[in-house]
């Protein structure tokens, strides 16, 4: 199969870790007879730099023209620190998702094995733990109204969704729990947000049309605690943007390390896949910083584009450099493996099929 791919590194780590995807990428190209063609585009505050705009719009139409996007990291400290700057390099990947449509963000939480003593619970409490969160991407408070008065002293964020928008994620949420252990959990406020009880009643409504699948409702607080407390009872849980920005990173350290976790931005539009970590500035440029969650974000892309055996051999590839304690500093801060070396460990593994052992 022949593919474009846009490419966009980002900031921080991103460049670094996008690169070891892209070896991956050829790895699979080079044993499966595919051929994929990667434009590589401007976004943050690399765009910023070079071009004065967080998103230009050769980048826009470069994801438009493409089959998948694939996406390191976004942000510098320079902004962070500066409430006054009134270009922001997150303001790009904001205006991108809106541009693709990419309303649902896909976001699964596993847990390994081998890393079971990198996270913060206990062994008994991880055996098992296999969700998804479905976090709505294009509405809410993220794309509400924002105001600042005058004197500076009164700040606004506007929420707003409307019932389509709940209608379009919540099917393919509830499509996906109907091939998987069939529940789902709808996260919100609704004691006390008006934007939450829409969430609910259309929930509610939907939710016969998949009468496999069984529903229950959490209030935001708890289920932050329910993920520490018992994370084996979710299946797929659905949310709005900001619960679900929170939420996620929450989960993410059940795996061992907020460096593993990827996630797929899927719409209207091309789809991007993107590892949930930040830009994390303090290991830029320094060889570090853990690639394996930008790399099981192009296994979803490959999934995305039907290569599902291929996109499986990524999977066990960078299973097999767990296993054999292949890691980066962030899992193991004494005996670690540089990102670039991580990167060749599971190209090697596809090319040279290290079968035996990969698809144990
Ligand atoms: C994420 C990030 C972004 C978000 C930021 C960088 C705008 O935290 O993808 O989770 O809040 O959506
Ligand atoms: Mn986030």
């Amino acid at each position: 199969m022949k593919k474009n791919i846009t490419v966009i590194n980002g900031d921080g780590i991103g460049p670094e870790v996008t690169a070891q995807s892209i070896k991956v990428l050829n790895a699979i190209a080079d044993r499966y007879d595919h051929e994929f063609n990667y434009t590589y585009c401007l976004m943050g505050a690399d765009a910023i730099d070079k071009t004065g705009s967080p998103l230009p719009d050769e980048t826009i139409a470069s994801c438009l023209n493409s089959d998948a996007v694939l996406f390191g990291a976004i942000g510098h400290p320079k902004y962070d620190n500066d409430p006054t700057a009134k270009v922001r390099p997150e303001q790009g990947l904001l205006k991108l998702r809106k541009a693709l449509q990419l309303y649902a963000n896909i976001r699964p939480i596993t847990t390994y094995a081998a890393l079971q003593h990198l996270s913060p619970l206990k062994p008994k409490h991880l055996e098992g733990v296999d969700f998804i969160i479905f976090r709505e991407l294009t509405g809410g408070i993220y794309f509400g109204k924002k105001e600042l008065s005058e004197d500076q002293n009164t700040a606004l964020d506007e929420c707003i969704y409307t019932s389509d928008e709940v209608v379009r994620i919540a099917k393919l949420a509830f499509e996906f729990a109907g091939n998987r252990k069939r529940k789902l959990t709808l996260v919100d406020k609704s004691n006390v947000l008006e934007t939450s009880r829409l969430w609910r009643r259309v929930v509610k409504e939907i939710a016969p049309q998949y009468p496999t699948v069984a529903v229950d409702y959490m209030f935001v607080d708890n289920a932050a605690m329910q993920i520490i407390l018992n994370p084996k009872q979710f299946d797929v849980i659905l949310t709005e943007n900001m619960f679900g920005d929170i939420l996620s990173d929450e989960a993410s350290v059940l795996a061992g390390s907020l460096g593993l976790s990827p996630s797929a931005s899927v719409g209207t539009g091309t789809a991007m896949f993107e590892p949930i970590h930040g830009s994390y500035p303090q290991a830029a440029g320094k060889d570090i910083a853990n690639p394996l969650g930008s790399i099981l974000s192009t296994a979803m892309m490959l999934e995305y584009m039907q290569m599902h055996e291929e996109a499986a051999i990524v999977r066990s590839a960078v299973e097999w450099t767990l296993q054999n304690r292949f890691v980066t500093k962030d899992i193991d801060p004494i005996n670690f493996y540089f990102t670039s070396t991580i990167g060749d460990l599971v190209s090697d593994c596809i090319t040279n099929k290290i079968t035996g052992e990969v698809n144990q």
